[in-house]
């Protein structure tokens, strides 16, 4: 009686650490699949590109999950990070819409709003032209349309900081000013990532 209990209890245990065994396989199976780069070499060279940009760990934030698409096409690593840079500007240009909305805002806090918003759409200007042009880069006009490229990109970032500048020594709402001045900051680093990834396609 006593030994049949103890083998129906020892039996209960293995079928206990079995199915314990089974789930950590299961489980380390699905995190090696979760964290497992998609393309083995686009990392490395999303990895290796974005340390010559002056945010390194931004970019490569930002562009590793594009790692399939890029491979080690230095092109489509561009045009991914400016296709980022230009989601990011319509986004920024979304929210200070909406700030401008505010019931409570004084008038000189609405003139700066204002002001963002000019430049903000001058930026996405710039950046909407710039990824048109990229589809031309195959083309027999590689030179031409990459100076247009390097030119507007590069007016997308000083923009950005005209639009601080309305903030400058004005009673402003610090809450409207910081939120500002986060996706500003981000988008002038967007900007400098996608500016320096363009810079290396030959
Ligand atoms: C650049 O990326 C955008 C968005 O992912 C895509 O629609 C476009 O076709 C790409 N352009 C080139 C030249 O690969």
């Amino acid at each position: 009686m006593a030994s049949s209990a103890v083998s129906k209890q020892s039996h209960c245990h293995s079928l206990v650490i079995l199915a314990a065994l089974a789930l950590f396989c299961a489980a380390k199976i699905c995190l090696a699949e979760k964290f497992k780069p998609q393309s083995e070499s686009g990392d490395d060279f999303i990895k290796t590109s974005c340390g010559v940009t002056r945010y390194p760990d931004l970019c490569y934030k930002t562009l590793s999950a594009y790692a399939d698409t890029i491979q080690d096409n230095p092109t489509q690593l561009a045009n991914a990070s400016l296709s980022e840079t230009l989601k990011n500007a319509e986004s920024t240009l979304n929210m200070m819409q909406k700030l401008l909305q505010m019931r409570e805002l004084r008038p000189r806090e609405a003139g700066a709003i204002k002001d963002c918003v000019e430049t903000m759409k001058e930026s996405v200007d710039e950046l909407q032209k710039s990824m048109l042009a990229m589809r031309d880069l195959e083309g027999p006009d590689f030179r031409m349309e990459m100076s247009n490229i390097q030119t507007w990109v590069s007016a997308a970032l000083p923009d950005e900081d005209t639009c601080m500048d309305g903030f400058q020594g004005k009673a402003i709402n610090g809450n409207v000013k910081d939120t500002i001045r986060i996706y500003i900051v981000k988008g002038s680093q967007l900007t400098s990532i996608a500016l320096a990834l363009i810079n290396r396609i030959q």
